[in-house]
C-alpha cells in the first residue's frame, strides 16, 4: 500500500545517511563497575532500571534494556548540556567517560522492565497511538514510529532507543520537549520534525499506547 511505500522511503534515507550502521564504537564497559556507579542513580532509575511513570510531575525513565551506546550517549550530551534538565543533569556531570560506559553497559544488560500503563487513555485514543506507531499517518507526514525504532518500536542499534515499554509520562514529555525546541540532541533533528506536526491528542495517544506495549526481555536487544 501507499504509506508503507513512503515509510520503507524514511528509512532507506536514513540508511543512506549512514545513522544506521550500528557499529559505531563505543568504549567497554564493564557491568560490575557499572553497578558500582550506579549506586547514585537507584534513587529515580529504580534498582531494577525500570524508572517511574509519575502521572502530573516529571518522570523517570526505564534504563532497563536501552542500547548502551544509546545510553552513553545520552550521559555525554547531558554534561556536554547538549540536552537538558535539572533533575538528570547533575548525576551525568559526576561521571567520567569510563564510568558513563560502564553504567551504560550495567543497565543496557538489564531486562526490559514493563512500563506502568497509560492511565487515562481510552480505546479511540489507544487506536490513535497504534496507527502512529506502526502505520504513521501520511496525510499528517507523520512516519510511522517503528519505522526507525524498530518493528515492536523496542529499538534498533545505538542510534533509535526503545520506547516501547517506556513510561508514558516520560514519552510525552520528550515529544512536548522536542516539540518546544528544548530537547534537541537527535541526529539531523529526526524526532524534532516529527514532534512538531503531532498535536496534544496525538502525543497523548501514541504515549499512553506505547506504555501499553510489553517488550519481552530476550528480545529487547535488537542489533
Ligand atoms: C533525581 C533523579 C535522577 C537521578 C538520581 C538520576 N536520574 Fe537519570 N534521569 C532523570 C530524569 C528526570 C531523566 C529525564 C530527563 C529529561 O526529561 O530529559 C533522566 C534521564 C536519564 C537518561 C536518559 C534516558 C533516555 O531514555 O534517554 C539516562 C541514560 C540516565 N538518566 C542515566 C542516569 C544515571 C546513569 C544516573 C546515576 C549516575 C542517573 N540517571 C541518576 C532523573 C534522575
Ligand atoms: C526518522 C526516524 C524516527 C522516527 C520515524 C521516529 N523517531 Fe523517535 N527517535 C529517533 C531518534 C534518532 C531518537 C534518539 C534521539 C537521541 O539520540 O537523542 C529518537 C528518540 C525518541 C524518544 C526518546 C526516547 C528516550 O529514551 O529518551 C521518543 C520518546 C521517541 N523517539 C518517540 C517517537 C515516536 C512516538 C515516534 C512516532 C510518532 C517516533 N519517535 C518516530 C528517530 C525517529
Amino acid at each position: 500500500m501507499m504509506t508503507s511505500k513512503y515509510i520503507a522511503g524514511g528509512l532507506g534515507l536514513l540508511l543512506g545517511l549512514g545513522l544506521v550502521d550500528g557499529k559505531a564504537e563505543a568504549q567497554n564497559g564493564d557491568v560490575e563497575r557499572g553497578e558500582t556507579a550506579a549506586g547514585t542513580c537507584v534513587a529515580c532509575h529504580q534498582a531494577d532500571g525500570s524508572g517511574m511513570n509519575v502521572p502530573g510531575g516529571e518522570s523517570w525513565p526505564r534504563l532497563a534494556g536501552l542500547d548502551a551506546g544509546y545510553i552513553a550517549k545520552q550521559l555525554h550530551d547531558f554534561k556536554a548540556d547538549r540536552r537538558h534538565n535539572a533533575s538528570m543533569q547533575p548525576f551525568a556531570n559526576m561521571l567520567d567517560d569510563q564510568q558513563i560506559a560502564d553504567v551504560a553497559a550495567y543497565y543496557s544488560e538489564m531486562p526490559v522492565t514493563a512500563a506502568q500503563g497509560g492511565g487515562d487513555a481510552d480505546e479511540a485514543l489507544l487506536a490513535r497511538g497504534e496507527q502512529l506507531a506502526l502505520r504513521g499517518d501520511w496525510d499528517e507526514y507523520i512516519v510511522s514510529c517503528k519505522s526507525c525504532h524498530g518493528p515492536r518500536n523496542e529499538g534498533a542499534g545505538d542510534t533509535f532507543p526503545g520506547i516501547a515499554s517506556q513510561h508514558a509520562g516520560y514519552i510525552k514529555s520528550q515529544l512536548h520537549a522536542w516539540q518546544a525546541g528544548e530537547r534537541d540532541n537527535d541526529p539531523q533533528n529526526l524526532m524534532g520534525a516529527i514532534a512538531k506536526r503531532m498535536g496534544d491528542d496525538d502525543i497523548r495517544a501514541v504515549s499512553a499506547w506505547l506504555a501499553n506495549q510489553s517488550v519481552a526481555p530476550e528480545q529487547g536487544e535488537s542489533q
